[in-house]
């Protein structure tokens, strides 16, 4: 489980004074540099965002300016593949980096 401490000590807030989101985002990017570094040693990792955050902070009992941001799960996996299992069970298909990449 990775959390964001809301009310970190460290830093003295610089960074957040205009954008609080910004502690979030951050707790992603580190998400992002661990996924990246575990699929490097060939571990997968998948993110499991549909559940009842209330009831994963009642289970872990987590102090009460912590906010869920994933639930990630590591392994090796079985069927190892260079196409995302969603594009495999069409959910959808994946978009060329023009569509989201612009240079004006
Ligand atoms: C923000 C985010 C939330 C996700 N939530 C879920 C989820 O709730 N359930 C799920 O099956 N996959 C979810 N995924 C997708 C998987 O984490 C991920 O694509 C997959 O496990 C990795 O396998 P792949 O390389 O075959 O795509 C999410 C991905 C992201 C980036």
């Amino acid at each position: 489980m990775v959390f964001c401490d809301e009310q970190p000590k460290a830093g003295h807030g610089l960074g957040i004074v205009s954008m609080p989101e910004m502690l979030r985002y951050s707790c992603v990017l580190a998400i992002h540099t661990l996924w990246l570094a575990a699929r490097l040693r060939g571990i997968g990792v998948g993110w499991v965002s549909i559940l009842e955050p209330g009831v994963i902070r009642a289970l872990l009992d987590v102090p009460a300016d912590w906010s869920l941001i994933a639930l990630l799960c590591f392994g090796y996996p079985q069927d190892p593949s260079q196409t995302p299992e969603l594009e495999r069970r069409g959910w959808q298909a994946r978009e060329p980096v023009t569509n989201r990449v612009f240079d004006r």
